[in-house]
């Protein structure tokens, strides 16, 4: 068949070498060197193709492979971006350089395929109380930050026997995040819990905190209200809050959960023995409800986080009385029913009876945590 289709093109190469090659040129053909004769090159084009044409051309193959390459190279980052962040998991896109980033040590050119998947990754921030002091609202608000991935579902990890479970067993459980991105995790029984601040530390010893706070009698009456409505939904009679509060006595009743929560101090004391007060943020929750956008600022400058929650995202709502997000692509802009109840009234003698309580439980509070309150 080669015969058939290439004519003359046998001859003197096959009688030189000796070899099998049918293709090559007869002699008649002149040459100006041998690197002519062992060029690869199509036969019939390198007889109408000038040298120099033909290394152009070599050369722009060259270009348009290696372009092929880095375009495929760029494509699978795409893919691997979006897959985390465009789609099914939520997570906000802001790829570019972070101070989160910088905070962490990393740098664009170290950010390999792997550190821009996005898997489970354990917390590198915690709220870790006090309950009823705005940690709903303030984890949900950190979520507008591009860096930071919230666990939306209480963990009580460190609290309960789910700790027997294990970390790997605590981090299939966060959401998935990418690299540069912050998870927070908010329990707020993790603050009362004697056990958590240790196993915590134990996890990570360079963790951040969030400890938000209430002015303490209006934070029992918080949590009197919630555990009062827990009872009426199981059809529960409750006590009055003066009943609860108070012993037979009449003095303030130490064993009543919620008076213990509010006495920050007795707690707080324990996490200073794991944790640096320089790890440990803590936030006005009565500023917070005022102006969430103040205490969230300071919260970024705490994580290393750049000031990207925009001030303009809030607006007071007045039917509900509290701040709420201004995002059109929101369900609910405002925090759910159980948030921002209604307080009972409560009797003036029992209030003043309990400021006298909390103040010098207060004022030891304020010592550990480096700074004061306009509490009464
Ligand atoms: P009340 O429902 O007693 O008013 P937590 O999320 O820790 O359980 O705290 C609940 C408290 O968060 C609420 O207590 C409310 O006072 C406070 N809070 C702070 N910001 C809020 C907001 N934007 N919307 C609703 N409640 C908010």
């Amino acid at each position: 068949m080669c015969k058939l289709r290439c004519g003359k093109m046998t001859g003197n190469l096959e009688q030189r070498t000796g070899s099998s090659v049918k293709w090559l040129p007869d002699s008649s053909v002149k040459y100006k060197s041998m690197s002519d004769l062992t060029d690869w090159w199509p036969g019939s084009l390198k007889y109408q193709v000038p040298k120099s044409v033909r290394r152009k051309i070599l050369i722009f193959l060259f270009v348009v492979a290696v372009a092929c390459v880095l375009l495929v190279y760029f494509c699978y980052n795409c893919y691997l971006i979006c897959s985390g962040s465009c789609g099914v998991l939520n997570i906000k896109q802001d790829l570019m350089t972070t101070s989160a980033e910088r905070a962490h040590g990393i740098s664009h050119q170290s950010m390999n395929s792997q550190s821009l998947q996005a898997v489970p990754r354990l917390p590198s921030c915690i709220i870790i109380g006090v309950r009823k002091s705005g940690t709903r609202a303030l984890l949900q608000y950190m979520s507008l930050h591009p860096d930071t991935v919230i666990n939306a579902k209480e963990q009580h990890f460190f609290n309960t026997d789910r700790y027997k479970l294990g970390l790997d067993y605590y981090r299939s459980q966060m959401p998935k995040s990418l690299n540069n991105q912050i998870i927070i995790e908010k329990t707020p029984a993790y603050f009362t819990d004697l056990m958590t601040p240790e196993r915590i530390y134990r996890m990570n010893n360079s963790i951040k905190l969030i400890l938000i706070v209430r002015e303490p009698v209006i934070r029992l009456i918080s949590d009197y209200t919630q555990l009062r409505k827990g009872k009426e939904q199981r059809n529960k009679t409750a006590k009055s809050f003066e009943e609860l509060v108070l012993d037979n006595s009449g003095k303030i009743n130490t064993d009543y959960k919620p008076v213990q929560r509010s006495m920050y101090y007795h707690y707080f004391i324990n996490w200073l023995e794991f944790f640096s007060r320089d790890q440990i943020y803590i936030c006005d929750g009565d500023a917070f409800i005022t102006n969430p956008y103040s205490e969230l600022y300071d919260i970024e400058t705490f994580l290393h986080l750049p000031h990207k929650i925009p001030s303009n995202v809030f607006y007071f709502n007045a039917s509900k009385g509290f701040y709420c997000i201004n995002d059109e692509t929101l369900d609910t802009p405002c925090l759910s029913e159980a948030k921002g109840r209604q307080h009972p009234k409560i009797d003036p003698a029992v209030l003043e009876a309990l400021y006298d309580f909390y103040r010098p439980r207060n004022k030891l509070f304020f010592k550990l945590a480096q700074r004061t309150f306009d509490w009464p």
